[in-house]
């Protein structure tokens, strides 16, 4: 696809979600305190993958995603709070994150972790009370988020991440943490996808082997940045795993073997791509896109 209109979907897309987001955040009647804290990180400026993969793997089934901007916002909710959480002094001790102070060295520890509370349940409740979606397939959407973002994913990935600090783990292991702490929403965000818009079991299959080699190519691109990225460019510090003893790709398999294996899973992940029967070409040139440096 032509970069130039690859990138003009992809930004409106982003404008899109940077303008339902903190609308719905603003909207809630809270403690200003708390609404500040929540928004400060919501306002920092991610890249809103996760929701525009859901969006865009919508459209890819010949669906309007226009209905669904309650779960894309959600989404990102349950992403923003993972990372406020994940940065705190406790886990990954880190100051910066999307070009900004983190969100406990401006707001504090205490109210850092509930700014992180409230973005979790105020994703649940905003797909909860959201006015698009039939009650059938939005009981489906809150039990699949919450296996993928809870102890059965997400958080289990994190916790086996802490847990290998300072340890040599083997690769099997290693790869299990990933796919949970990262690869877990990014298959929610397809598959929340695939399930509004209707795909076919054979759609579905296919769709979540790329999610999985998707998810995976990401977080062991993550891990390379964490060592050769650009803090100006990913907003965040370099070094942060090496401080924290964690294991990572290059730990394990040198600089060199994580960059080969990252470039196996994007070709598998473009592979499922090609054979889910579905309108491909822009969700392969966002796959090479979510693995690039220059964002
Ligand atoms: C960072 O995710 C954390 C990982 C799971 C690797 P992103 O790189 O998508 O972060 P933002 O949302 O753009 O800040
Ligand atoms: C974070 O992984 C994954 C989640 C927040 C769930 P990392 O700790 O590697 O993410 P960064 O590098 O801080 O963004
Ligand atoms: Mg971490
Ligand atoms: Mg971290
Ligand atoms: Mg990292």
């Amino acid at each position: 696809m032509n970069k130039d209109t690859f990138l003009e979907l992809l930004q409106r897309k982003k404008q899109e979600i940077d303008e339902a987001l903190p609308a719905k955040i603003e909207g809630i009647d809270a403690h200003s305190g708390l609404k500040e804290a929540m928004l400060y990180s919501i306002l920092a400026g991610g890249k809103r993958l996760r929701p525009i993969l859901f969006f865009r793997t919508i459209e890819a089934l010949g669906k309007d995603s226009q209905p669904y901007m309650d779960i894309g916002c959600a989404i990102e909710m349950i992403h923003t709070y993972s990372l406020i959480h994940d940065d705190l002094p406790a886990m990954d001790d880190d100051d910066f994150r999307r070009g900004n102070l983190t969100n406990h060295k401006v707001y504090g520890e205490a109210l850092a972790i509930l700014a992180g509370d409230g973005l979790l349940t105020f994703a649940f409740q905003t797909i909860a009370d959201s006015k698009t979606i039939e009650s059938n397939v939005k009981v489906d959407l809150i039990s699949k988020l919450a296996t993928a973002a809870g102890p059965e994913g997400m958080i289990d990935g994190q916790a086996a991440d802490l847990d290998a600090e300072d340890k040599k783990i083997a690769i099997d292991e290693l790869e299990q943490i990933h796919r949970n702490k990262t690869g877990a929403l990014l298959g929610f965000s397809i598959y929340g996808g695939a399930k509004v818009a209707g795909g076919s079991q054979q759609q579905l299959v296919h769709l979540t082997h790329f999610a999985n080699h998707l998810g995976l190519a990401f977080q062991i691109q993550d891990d390379i940045l964490d060592i050769e990225g650009d803090e100006g460019i990913i907003g965040k510090p370099v070094g942060s795993d090496q401080q924290n003893k964690k294991s990572t790709y290059p730990q394990l398999l040198t600089l060199e073997g994580a960059k080969k294996k990252l470039s196996q899973e994007v070709d598998n992940a473009k592979e499922h791509l090609y054979k889910a029967g579905i309108d491909h070409t822009w969700l392969v040139s966002f796959t090479d896109y979510m693995v690039s440096r220059d964002h």
